[in-house]
């Protein structure tokens, strides 16, 4: 049997937040959820989270996966004092505990994986995931024999300068056979800097303790504070941007491109500077987006061009051209082969095939058939300062400049819109709708010097 536990009961004072340190998000989702994701790829037989500091909002935070149990730390009295809170709920459980801190959102679950397949086959009591870090500041340094045996690690507060000198540290990432950590757990004190009950103490007590390196020391990094925040973003921007490069998609100067690792693009597509890929986004091959466009939670078809716009929670189909300066969001659907221009924005519309709207205007809460052209400056009027109505508008309908469509309202198909109308009324198909007033012209009204003739 394998159990996996993650610590999350501190606040992480380091943060300066009031928010739970896990709780903080990098790339889209909370550190702690990412330490559960690689947890979930394991598959082990059960999966705890220590929860103590804003433990209610922790909880709610992962909320659907029924399968976490939590388990209180009511006072953080330190990692030791962390995992002693699973005794009660580990009676009798039979196999190894993989302990996690919620906070080294880096690591990948192909280490995990290895880490219990070398702890299994030496038979050790524990097996602790170490890195050489080019910098160790913070980090508990791991003395081994030559046999990479632990014989104790020293949290660097309680080191000395000789000790600091040790780049080897604990990613905070174990593997216990669980009776050997049960039978150990009461025996912590908290005889140092913090006075905590620290969860390294306990190597003094098991019989053998093996360091296994990560191939990466960068899955190692615990986040402690904003730099490494910050720094933690970097590094996973680099591995993300590598994969899909990898995979065929060009990058112009992929150092000012962010992409979440959610994100999926198709190879031939090409990403130019400051192009934003986040969350459930999808990207076809041959596109062209950027620079300067944000995408987020959409999906966009193959062969489109997306420039300096905005698209949330909506699908665009292929071969469209989207911007400069567009605007598409909540859940607008854009059929193949359309235009959406300068200063266009949608909000919950869906497009046909081949329709258009170059230019200047607000489409919400619309119905639009296939091969309709939007003029310049056309709005849907579809909020009465209470409730929004719907727009339809039937296929090759033609839109004339600076339209108002007051919703609710349909227009049938193959109409004509005269320019600068406001339509009020629904218009059947095939007809010409002009609403606004005629045209009056008095001629000879003003002399030569510009002076109203007097009549
Ligand atoms: C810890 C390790 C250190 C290791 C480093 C790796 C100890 C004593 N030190 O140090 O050897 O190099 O991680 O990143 O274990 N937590 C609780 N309850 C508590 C205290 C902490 O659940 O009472 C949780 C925190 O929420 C956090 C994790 O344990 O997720 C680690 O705590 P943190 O304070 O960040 O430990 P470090 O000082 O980084
Ligand atoms: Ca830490």
């Amino acid at each position: 049997m394998l159990a996996i536990v993650v610590l999350a009961a501190g606040k992480g004072t380091r943060m300066k937040s009031d928010l739970p340190k896990v709780l903080q998000q990098l790339g889209s989702r909370s550190l702690i959820q990412r330490v559960l994701d690689t947890a979930s790829v394991v598959t082990p037989d059960r999966k705890l989270v220590i929860v103590g500091y804003g433990g209610a909002q922790v909880r709610e935070s992962l909320g659907t996966d029924r399968s976490i149990e939590f388990v209180e730390q009511a006072q953080q009295l330190g990692t030791g004092h962390a995992i002693q809170q699973l005794l009660p709920h580990l009676e009798g459980f039979v196999g190894d505990l993989v302990v996690l801190t919620g906070d080294t959102p880096l690591l990948r679950p192909e280490t995990v994986q290895s880490l219990v397949a070398v702890h299994q086959q030496r038979r050790a009591a524990a097996t602790v995931l170490t890195a050489q870090l080019p910098d160790p500041t913070g980090y508990g340094r791991v003395f081994c024999n030559q046999n990479d045996e632990i014989e104790g690690i020293i949290e660097h507060r309680d080191c000395n300068e000789a000790q600091r000198q040790n780049r080897r540290v604990s990613s905070g990432v174990y593997c216990f056979r669980w009776q050997d950590l049960a039978e150990a757990l009461p025996k912590l004190t908290n005889n140092n800097a913090q006075k905590e009950y620290y969860l390294t103490e306990i190597f003094d007590y098991l019989d053998l303790v093996i360091a296994v390196d990560a191939d990466d020391y960068e899955e190692s990094f615990g986040i402690n504070d904003r730099i490494q925040l910050a720094h933690a973003d970097e590094v996973l921007q680099v591995r993300t941007r590598a994969k899909w490069m990898k995979a065929g998609v060009t990058m112009i100067l992929p150092s000012t491109i962010t992409i979440d690792d959610t994100v999926e693009i198709d190879p031939n597509a090409i990403l130019e500077p400051q192009t934003h890929l986040r969350g459930d986004t999808k990207i076809g091959s041959g596109c062209r987006i950027g620079p300067g466009s944000m995408i987020t939670n959409s999906s966009i078809g193959a062969d489109c061009q997306v420039l300096f716009s905005v698209i949330e929670d909506s699908q665009v189909g292929s071969s469209c051209r989207v911007g400069p300066y567009a605007h598409i969001r909540g859940q607008a659907v854009v059929g193949d082969r359309c235009r959406i221009g300068n200063f266009v924005e949608l909000k919950k519309a869906t497009l046909g095939d081949r329709t258009n709207a170059s230019h200047l205007s607000y489409l919400g809460d619309a119905t639009i058939g296939s091969q309709v052209n939007i003029g310049a400056g056309t709005i849907t009027a579809n909020y009465d300062g209470k409730h929004k109505h719907q727009t339809i508008i039937g296929d090759r309908t033609k839109v004339g400049s600076n339209s108002v469509l007051v919703a609710p309202i349909s227009i049938g198909q193959n109409v004509n819109v005269g320019a600068g109308s406001v339509v009020t009324e629904d218009v059947a198909a095939n007809a010409l709708v002009i609403g606004r007033t005629r045209q009056v012209v008095k001629p000879d009204y003003y002399d030569r010097s510009g002076e109203r003739n007097s009549k």
